[in-house]
């Protein structure tokens, strides 16, 4: 089934990043966008997870239009639907990791899986403040709050920057798992060719285009 189905977008800041990018993500699919810094990987990936409208194109996200979508409609599927794995990791840094969980706990109605946070090795920390935990632990929790909603597209910018690469091959199997569990899909920016090579596709934004290369 297709989950995302991009069409021919542009964008622009002072000047163009990118035009005509087209892109589609089926169930149990994974695709890397890989390219240099300033490519525009991140922008894309605010395009199709619905955090920025792009300057012309389509997006539709489990068959909608999101571009047409009202307010509410889009708010609920981005709870419901989205998980977002970012560069800087937004936790409310008050609270404990596992404070953090039930944020998401709550607001998509799904049980914190108790063998995720061993899987992530952060059951140990989970009643630590935020702040007190490393970058990577925190980075770890990040992913563990976007599983805990159950969401249908996953777009990870950088989910593993801060990890060793033992860890960062351990966090992307456990996302393939997720994938193929839940009948998900998921958008990875990443640097690292290796990873993006675990994915299923690998495209390269270069030259204002984005082209497959796997
Ligand atoms: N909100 C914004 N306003 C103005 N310019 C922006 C904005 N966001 C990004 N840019 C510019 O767009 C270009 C692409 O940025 P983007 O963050 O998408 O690159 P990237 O490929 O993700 O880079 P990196 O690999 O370093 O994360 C950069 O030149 C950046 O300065
Ligand atoms: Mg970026």
């Amino acid at each position: 089934m297709n989950l995302l189905s991009a069409k021919n977008l542009s964008h622009s800041f002072d000047y163009e990043l990118f035009s005509d990018v087209s892109l589609k993500l089926n169930t149990k699919e994974s695709i890397a966008i890989i390219g240099i810094s300033g490519s525009g990987k991140s922008t894309l990936l605010h395009l199709l997870s619905t955090l920025l409208k792009p300057d012309s194109g389509e997006v539709t996200l489990l068959g909608e239009d999101v571009l047409a979508m009202k307010p509410k409609k889009l708010s609920l599927l981005r709870r419901n639907e989205l998980g977002l794995v970012f560069q800087s990791h937004y936790l409310f840094k008050g609270f404990t990791a596992y404070e953090n969980l039930e944020v998401s706990e709550i607001l998509a109605q799904e049980k914190i899986d108790e063998a995720l946070l061993k899987r992530l090795d952060i059951a140990h920390c989970i009643h630590q403040k935020v702040t007190e935990l490393s970058g990577g632990q925190q980075q770890r929790v990040s992913i563990a709050r976007v599983l805990t909603k159950k969401p249908s597209i996953i777009f990870a910018d950088e989910p593993t920057g801060n990890l060793d690469t033992a860890t960062a091959h351990e966090v992307m199997e456990l996302f393939f798992e997720y994938l193929q569990a839940n009948e998900a899909g998921m958008v990875l920016v990443t640097h690292d060719e290796t990873l993006a090579h675990m994915c299923d596709k690998i495209y390269r934004l270069e030259n204002k285009e984005l082209i497959e290369v796997q």
